[in-house]
């Protein structure tokens, strides 16, 4: 799998002298059937998260506040994708190695998922991955 596949998305934004409001719809900004939401906040200063890649899993991460960077790594290339916007998501691929840094203070990141939970489909350690890859 290759990072050129990730890409960033930008959702609608409706401007609104009331608040700004911006919306997913599934069948039309989400490349794959949404099965799964979770959300990642209170990230301590210099902490990381992620740090290893899914097999089958895709992913769509928006920054719904606050900023952090996504660094996506397919064994040939890494890209560092700069979320700070509310309306902009980043695709990630299944069989990408994928981590989280530079959380500013108080950041809430989503993650719209393409299946539920399932460790098997984690890929921990990145001499596998790179294996997984060849
Ligand atoms: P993990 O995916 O490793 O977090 P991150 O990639 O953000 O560093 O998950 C951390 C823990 O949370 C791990 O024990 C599995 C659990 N978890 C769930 O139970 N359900 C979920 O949907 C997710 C994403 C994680």
């Amino acid at each position: 799998m290759s990072i050129l596949q990730a890409e960033i998305v930008n959702l609608p934004k409706i401007l609104d002298r009331r608040g700004n409001l911006t919306f997913i719809e599934g069948s039309n900004h989400i490349p794959f059937p949404i099965k799964r939401t979770y959300w990642i906040y209170d990230v301590p200063g210099g902490e990381t998260r992620g740090g290893h890649a899914y097999k089958t899993l895709q992913e769509f991460i928006v920054a719904l506040s606050g900023s952090f960077d996504v660094v996506l790594d397919d064994g040939n290339e890494k890209k560092v994708f700069h979320l700070n916007r509310s309306y902009y998501g980043l695709f990630v691929p299944a069989g990408v190695w994928r981590q989280m840094e530079n959380f500013s203070t108080n950041s809430l990141s989503m993650i719209l998922a393409s299946d539920d939970y399932n460790e098997l489909d984690y890929i921990r350690d990145y001499d596998e991955f790179i294996e997984f890859n060849r």
